[in-house]
C-alpha cells in the first residue's frame, strides 16, 4: 500500500469540480484515507511548493495556490502515487492525454486543478505538511 497527497487546487474549488475530480479517484479504485479544505496562506503555498522557489513561475503560482481554497486528501492503494499521476494527466493540459483529469477540466499550465505527490520522498513530506497521525482513519472499504 502506498500514500499519496493530492489537492484539489483553488481554480477548481471556485469551479465547483471537487466532486468530479474526488469522483475519479475513487472511481479508480483509490482509498480516501484523510480529506479537507484549507486555505493556505502566500507562506504556507510558499513551504509547499519550496522544492520549486528557484523556478520563474514560484512567485506566481505561489499566489494562485493562495488564492483560494484548496481541498487536501490523502489517497491510498497500490502504487498509489504514480495511478493518481496517470489519472491528473501531465502538468501543462495541453499536452495531457484524452480523458485526463487536467485534460478534461484545467485552463492553464498554471490553473491545473489538481496536485499529487510526485514521489515517495515527496509524499512523506507533503501528507504531515496537512494531516497529522489523528486525522489518517483506518477503515475498511467496500470493493468497486
Ligand atoms: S512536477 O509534478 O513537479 O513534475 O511538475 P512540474 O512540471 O515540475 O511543476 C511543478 C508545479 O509547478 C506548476 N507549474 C507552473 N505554474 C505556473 N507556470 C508554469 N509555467 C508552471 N509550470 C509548472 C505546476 O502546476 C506544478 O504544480 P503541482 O501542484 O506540483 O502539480
Amino acid at each position: 500500500m502506498e500514500r499519496t497527497l493530492v489537492m484539489v487546487k483553488p481554480d477548481a474549488v471556485r469551479r465547483k469540480q471537487v466532486g468530479e475530480v474526488i469522483r475519479r479517484f475513487e472511481t479508480a479504485g483509490l482509498t480516501i484515507r484523510a480529506l479537507k479544505m484549507v486555505c493556505l496562506d502566500r507562506r504556507d503555498a510558499e513551504g509547499f511548493y519550496q522544492v520549486h522557489r528557484e523556478r520563474p513561475f514560484f512567485a506566481s503560482f505561489t499566489q494562485f495556490m493562495s488564492s483560494g481554497p484548496t481541498v487536501a486528501m490523502v489517497l491510498e492503494g497500490p502504487e498509489a502515487i504514480s495511478r493518481v499521476r496517470q489519472l491528473m494527466g501531465a502538468t501543462d493540459p495541453a499536452r495531457a492525454e484524452p480523458g485526463t483529469i487536467r485534460r478534461d477540466l484545467a485552463t492553464s499550465i498554471e490553473q491545473n486543478v489538481v496536485h499529487g505527490s510526485d514521489s515517495p520522498e515527496s509524499a512523506t513530506y507533503e501528507i504531515p505538511y496537512f494531516f497529522s497521525a489523528l486525522e489518517l482513519c483506518p477503515y475498511e472499504r467496500e470493493p468497486n
